[in-house]
């Protein structure tokens, strides 16, 4: 099969959604009317969706049967109990609390356990992990890799802990100050990148030393996990599931966002060993969530769940999965669209700054990027930049990024490969007139996480001629 290069998609169609075709006049019409930000575009004009990953993936027959035998009973429904055994499988933590999603367990989980004292290291904390850190007047500190800051620069594991700053880091605050370490896997905000079997097992032992409990947030495990198998050598004829296990087996909790590769369009978990703190979270998941039985979810929410994650451990799948966002990452390099190396696990990252030179970075190229890719082939992603991380929250002073991304984040089962092809031929269109593209400015903004809201105009008065 060496001549076969085609990726096929190891699924067959059995329900169809149709994709909404726009005009380039009505498209024009609709980022005027939407300030230029395509989080105000609805979705129903949006041709191809990359905005995220997270809730958007499509369920396979088996969740679908599943769910109709969902039971909705208040305290100890069945599907809890196929949800909390799947989940034990394969992380083999003893007690399971279901939650609406990955924040809500992160919530829960830092409620007990950090304040104002406390400080908790990570590779690259996930924005919600340190908004729920910070809300605690908790510190999160991000200690990757350098290699993993660097966009351009290939690594197979650039989501790995640097783990002598992780000791210097603990014995600049103090174990009895660290609540617990976090390791990302794949690393989100550090573009999707896995993190080794070595370095989790490393991080592992480093906070066993200190006394200090280890989590995961392990919403993209499987997509780790396979990145494990087919770069980390030893692992090769291992499964995922097996990669998976020994992985969790490191650990001592993890928070999960169940809308990523547990396949599901809401859900999460948090999953513990310690008693005390399990007690404490079921008390406030009470509170806050629901039930320690079915927390904010339906029971049918807990049977697709559970069968999401059965699914999501299917090598051919992440096969597929993982091929395809490299081969659309291949394909926007090979026409001179420069992306952060080498293509995460469930996203592509463009780097803006160097595709538009010719913007600075306070005409937000990434934000420009974003409006062109919906003009030309109706295609929603998100920036990742100035827009997001320009304005500091304490002066309101404007200060470009460190980086102008746009991330393309791939739903799960949706898209098939000439969808991509189609894409990339989109994209192709931007690299032809990317020398025209012009800055904008923004016209309106809310005093926080602006980048949802913003609305911009072109930045005419600052135009390069
Ligand atoms: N942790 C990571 C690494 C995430 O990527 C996310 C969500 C969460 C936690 C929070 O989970 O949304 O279920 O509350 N990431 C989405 C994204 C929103 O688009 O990257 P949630």
């Amino acid at each position: 099969m060496k001549n076969i290069k085609t990726i096929i998609e190891p699924f067959k169609i059995k329900v169809v959604e149709p994709i909404n075709l726009t005009t380039r006049e009505r498209r024009e019409e609709l980022l005027d009317a939407a300030g230029y930000n395509p989080f105000l575009i609805d979705a129903e004009f949006i041709t191809f969706d990359f905005l995220t990953d997270s809730g958007t993936g499509a369920m396979s027959a088996a969740q679908w049967g599943a769910m109709m035998v969902g039971d909705e009973s208040y305290a100890g429904s069945r599907s809890f109990r196929r949800f909390e055994s799947v989940i034990q499988d394969i992380t083999g933590f003893k007690h399971v609390i279901p939650a609406h999603q990955g924040r809500a367990a992160e919530s829960i989980l830092f409620s007990i356990t950090v304040d104002e004292t406390k400080w908790v290291p990570n590779n690259c904390h996930f924005d919600t992990t340190r908004a729920n850190i910070e809300f605690r007047k908790g510190h999160a500190l991000d200690l990757v890799i350098e290699e993993g800051k660097n966009p351009a620069l290939d690594h197979p594991f650039k989501g790995n802990i640097d783990l002598a700053k992780l000791e210097a880091f603990i014995k600049e605050h103090g174990a009895q100050n660290i609540p617990m370490g976090y390791l990302t896997v794949t690393n989100n905000t550090g573009g999707g990148q896995p993190v080794s079997m070595a370095n989790i097992r490393g991080t592992g032992k480093i906070l066993h030393k200190h006394g200090i409990p280890f989590f995961l947030d392990a919403c993209r495990f499987s997509e780790n996990a396979y990145f494990i198998k087919i770069r980390e050598k030893g692992y090769e004829n291992r499964t995922i599931k097996e990669i998976a296990q020994e992985m969790f087996s490191y650990a001592d909790g993890a928070t999960v966002s169940l809308k990523k590769d547990g396949f599901g369009n809401i859900g999460g978990y948090l999953a513990l060993n310690d008693d005390e703190w399990a007690m404490q979270a079921r008390n406030m998941l009470i509170l806050r969530e629901g039930f320690p039985t079915y927390g904010g979810l339906a029971g049918r929410d807990l049977e697709a769940l559970a069968q999401g994650l059965i699914e999501t451990l299917d090598e051919n799948y992440l096969q597929y999965r993982i091929g395809s966002v490299a081969y659309l990452a291949r394909g926007l390099n090979e026409m001179g669209i420069p992306t952060i190396q080498p293509a995460g696990g469930h996203a592509v990252y463009i780097d803006a700054k160097e595709f538009l030179p010719h913007i600075e970075p306070l005409q937000y190229p990434g934000q420009v990027l974003c409006a062109e890719m919906y003009l030309e082939g109706g295609i929603r992603a998100v920036e990742i930049g100035s827009v997001m991380f320009g304005k500091d929250p304490n002066t309101g002073e404007e200060k470009p990024a460190a980086m102008e991304l746009v991330r393309m984040a791939m739903p799960r089962r949706v898209y098939t490969q000439s969808h991509i092809d189609y894409v990339l031929e989109a994209m192709r269109g931007l690299v032809e007139r990317k020398d025209k593209m012009r800055g904008l400015k923004i016209t309106w903004q809310a005093p926080f996480l602006r980048h949802f809201s913003a609305r911009f105009a072109p930045a005419e008065s600052l135009r390069r001629q």
